[in-house]
């Protein structure tokens, strides 16, 4: 069996959502320390919906698949439905991840989360913090 399924050599060689947003309501950043990748979410939010969403993601083949995967997931969801998303969903959709890959779909959920985190933030927007990965943490215990 090929070791990437074809949603993922798919979203990996044609990534959608590729780029930046200016003016971005939202805007998160995430990395692994252990592989050194770096991902980064922009956020359009309009009357509590993402209304456009980019990432530029400095990494792995399944790092960009997972970026590409859940930027399609959320757009045009809630900022609920996206804080919902969870890296397993990301996965399935993917039709699955290597084992010793799992961890790079953990950024793309963190990383949305984090650019939601921003929009709260930069808007003054009481928030529940516990949703949130703990800031103190160091990257790598939030490895998978
Ligand atoms: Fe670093 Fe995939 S190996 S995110």
């Amino acid at each position: 069996m090929a070791l990437y399924t074809d949603t993922v050599m798919d979203h990996f060689m044609h990534p959608r959502n590729v780029g930046s947003i200016e003016n971005a309501d939202g805007v998160g950043e995430v990395g692994n320390a252990k592989c050194g990748d770096i991902m980064k979410i922009y956020l359009k939010i309009d009357d509590n919906r993402i209304t456009d969403v980019k990432f530029e993601t400095f990494g792995c083949g399944s790092a960009i698949a997972s970026s590409s995967m859940a930027t399609e997931m959320i757009k045009g969801k809630t900022i609920d439905e996206a804080l919902a998303l969870t890296n397993k969903e990301v996965v399935d959709a993917l039709g699955g991840l290597p084992v010793h890959k799992l961890h790079c779909s953990v950024l793309a959920e963190e990383a949305v989360k984090s650019a939601i985190q921003d929009y709260y933030e930069k808007n003054g927007i009481e928030y529940d913090k516990t949703k949130f990965p703990c800031e103190e943490c160091c990257e790598s215990c939030r490895m998978v």
